[in-house]
């Protein structure tokens, strides 16, 4: 083991930079090379590389986005683009490659793993919806940004006495929606995961106004439906008139957070580590306060599950 690729793919995260910055040191630190790969599996099969030195990532601890830049590539979810992107691994002389990303990105990371070629994942998505690891790199920064924007509509919401309709990103999963949700003190949450009744929610929304609350902040995830979607139903069975706001790609950026920052440093470092051991196909993730490694499919196969303690909470304290 000589030289080492890495990578950011998918959806960019906070804290993928951090994470960079650990790859390449620990790399430098245990004798190896670092390769650079821009723009993810797209840059890979562009041949859109770099060297990298410990100067290179000098500067961006703080930063968000990702350096190497990302993307979604299409072509690398096709068995072809696969054997395209090994062959592009092989030439460069890369006998490993860490994966900064989402699981999308880490489904093309095991088809790799499967054709016998050394990969080693790092879970950075703010949708915190992976196995293996009890929070991904960004969750926490996207959750504080939400939460930063929600307080503020929560002053207006009440001198006014309006009922605001958040939308958060999720489009499969309501983790980022949840937190949110009992962080900002919302009365009601919709998540992807849990069904969604709207006789429920007039219901509940008819309870606190006859408790003499004349405020309210709703979180929807996206993958439930639009907060514009929402807003037309809430008129329709309940008569409400409703604000919406649609937080969008703001959740994705901004600096990372002392607890994304910690968490990409010690991700990023483990990941060099784990290649070094010679373990393969894994993820390395953070449960309990330990870094440790499982395979990497689990990643996706074992489904992360929302707290149903969280989901009850939001009931209990919105009333
Ligand atoms: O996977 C992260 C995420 O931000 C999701 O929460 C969201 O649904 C999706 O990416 C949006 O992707 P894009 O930026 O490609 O529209």
């Amino acid at each position: 083991m000589k030289r080492i690729g890495v990578l950011t793919s998918g959806g960019d995260a906070p804290g993928m930079n951090p994470a960079i910055r650990a790859v390449v040191r620990t790399a430098i630190f245990k004798g190896l090379d670092v390769i650079g790969i821009r723009r993810g599996y797209e840059g890979l099969l562009d041949g859109d590389v770099m060297p990298m030195t410990a100067s290179s990532v000098g500067g961006i601890i703080h930063r968000g986005g990702t350096i190497l830049r990302t993307a979604r590539c299409e072509r690398f979810t096709k068995p072809e683009g696969v054997r395209e992107g090994l062959a592009r691994l092989k030439e460069y002389d890369i006998d490993a490659l860490v994966v900064i990303g989402g699981d999308g990105s880490f489904r093309g990371a095991y088809e790799l793993h499967k054709l016998g070629y050394p990969v080693v994942g790092v879970p950075g998505t703010i949708d915190n919806d992976m196995a293996g690891t009890d929070c991904t790199i960004g969750f926490d920064t996207a959750c504080n940004t939400a939460l930063d924007c929600i307080q503020k509509l929560r002053d207006t919401a009440s001198s006014h006495e309006r009922l605001f309709l958040v939308e958060v990103m999720g489009r499969h999963a309501g983790f980022l929606a949840l937190e949110a949700a009992v962080a900002a003190g919302a009365e009601y949450v919709l998540v992807p995961e849990r069904k969604f009744d709207i006789e429920d929610l007039c219901k509940k929304l008819n309870y606190a106004h006859k408790r003499g609350k004349h405020h309210s902040l709703i979180i929807v995830a996206e993958g439930v439906m639009t907060a514009a979607d929402l807003s037309a139903q809430l008129k329709d069975t309940g008569g409400y008139d409703a604000r919406i706001i649609v937080l969008g790609h703001i959740q994705r950026g901004g600096s990372p957070s002392s607890f994304d920052a910690v968490l990409a440093s010690r991700l990023g470092g483990g990941a060099v580590e784990a290649v070094v051991r010679g373990e393969a196909g894994v993820m390395v993730g953070r449960t309990s306060g330990n870094i440790v490694t499982s395979p990497i499919q689990c990643s996706w196969e074992n489904k992360k599950d929302l707290d149903e303690d969280m989901m009850e909470l939001v009931e209990i304290l919105g009333i």
